[in-house]
């Protein structure tokens, strides 16, 4: 079940149309999302900034299709995402879209090798050998896929969950916070492997962050407040991305 969405670019990878989402009844409802129209481009790295409580996961989580929006549409490609069944939705996750989430949620017995393959057997496919190359050499893995996540520091753990992320060759990849369990150092890590994921492997990352320094790595950020799009910038800079925060009152 497809439909197609006009005005969209071919190289636009998420299209979201007048998102709204309510949590709540009544009085105490809060619109989470208040009518959020943005298209993310293939190829790109977007960062999603905005004040605590302005939407940003909330909107992560309705364009991965991991929460359901009251009004509005998402697509991923050409796929409308808001009209799938449950099954159709778990398809479209399991093969179109990886996740890294800020706890690296990697397990703790299997190698880093088996934890980057396991969506992809759990999906019943087989890697692409050459393409599985390139991800480790990417993340700098290759001496490290047969040590236990214990046995990885927290920069390596969560390089593991990059690489597993995009061993499947998704779509898009959506992060949320991924440097918030990080020191400094190990986030730039993280960061500069993403941003050459996006250079050199021609992926697209969307990005939710508070940290202006990791949304620097961007090619462009989408900022919200209240639950609305309250602006971007392209090619943003710590210093430009800090200056439009303080503007949003963060
Ligand atoms: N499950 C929920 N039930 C009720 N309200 C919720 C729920 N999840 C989020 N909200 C509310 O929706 C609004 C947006 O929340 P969201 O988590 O998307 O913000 P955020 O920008 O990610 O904030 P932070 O930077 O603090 O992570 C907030 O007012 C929040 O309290
Ligand atoms: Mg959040």
């Amino acid at each position: 079940m497809s439909t197609t969405l006009s005005g969209v670019q071919a190289r636009t990878a998420v299209a979201a149309r007048q998102l709204v989402k309510v949590y709540g009844k009544g009085e105490t409802a809060v619109r989470a999302l208040d009518g959020v129209s943005v298209d993310f481009a293939a190829g790109q790295f977007t960062a999603i900034m905005g004040p605590s409580g302005s939407g940003k996961s909330t909107l992560m989580h309705c364009l991965a299709g991991l929460d359901t929006v009251d009004a509005g549409s998402v697509h991923i490609g050409q796929v409308e995402l808001t009209s799938q069944s449950d099954k159709g939705l778990t398809k479209l996750r399991r093969d179109r879209i990886g996740f890294i989430f800020q706890s690296f949620n990697l397990l703790p017995t299997l190698t880093a090798e088996q934890n980057i393959l396991l969506g992809l057997q759990l999906a019943g496919r087989r890697p692409d050998p050459e393409w599985l190359d390139t991800v480790v050499s990417v993340t700098g893995l290759a001496q490290r896929l047969g040590h236990k996540p214990n046995e990885l520091s927290g920069g390596q753990q969560q390089r593991v969950a990059c690489a597993r992320a995009l061993v499947a060759k998704p779509d898009v990849v959506f992060a949320d916070e991924p440097t918030g369990n990080l020191d400094s150092r190990s986030g730039a890590e993280v960061l500069g492997f993403l941003r050459t994921s996006v250079r050199e492997l021609g992926q697209t990352v969307i990005m939710v962050t508070h940290d202006p320094v990791a949304a620097s790595y961007a090619d462009r950020v989408v900022l919200l407040a209240d639950g609305r799009l309250a602006g971007e910038i392209h090619q943003p800079t710590a210093d430009s991305v800090l200056a439009a925060m303080k503007n949003l009152g963060a």
